[in-house]
């Protein structure tokens, strides 16, 4: 079975939507592949996803309320075949942390720009954009990639 981790910093905002999407994609067109997600901070680890994105994703049909945030490890580069960061800074981490070939979400159809980091957003404004983002390049890296 062919195994994909999502990574941003704090696992609460953008990686479980991509790790609910991925699954719900997977699901509905029989892929068969083990999806988690993670981040590279360890400021969350245990707490379920921020508030707006389990809206957000609830909006779309999603339940991501569940979810439990945990911190990417070394481990998780020999796991899994592919690994993802949301934005270039995520990226850089993955590397620094031995990460050979992390691919980047926006690499595939968003001429890849960063999933904006929605920590600081000003409340529910902007994570729609943020899940269609995620949800179209999620889509198209699982056509092209798995
Ligand atoms: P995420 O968002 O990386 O999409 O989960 C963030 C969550 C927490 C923090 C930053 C970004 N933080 O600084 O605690």
């Amino acid at each position: 079975m062919k195994s994909i981790i999502f990574v941003c910093l704090g696992n609460i905002c953008r990686s479980p939507l991509a790790e609910a999407v991925a699954k719900e994609y997977a699901r509905k067109n029989n892929l068969g592949l083990f999806i988690e997600s993670a981040g590279t901070g360890d400021w969350h680890i245990g707490e379920a996803p921020c508030e707006n994105s389990i809206k957000v994703a609830h909006q779309r049909g999603l339940d991501i309320s569940s979810y439990k945030a945990r911190q990417v490890t070394k481990e998780d580069f020999s796991a899994f075949d592919v690994v993802v960061g949301l934005d270039d800074s995520n990226v850089a981490n993955l590397k620094a942390l031995g990460c050979k070939n992390p691919l980047k979400l926006g690499d595939f159809g968003y001429n890849g720009e960063d999933v904006p980091d929605p920590y600081f957003f000003d409340g529910f404004e902007g994570f729609d954009k943020v899940f269609d983002m995620i949800e179209s390049c999620v889509t198209q890296l699982l056509n092209e990639r798995v």
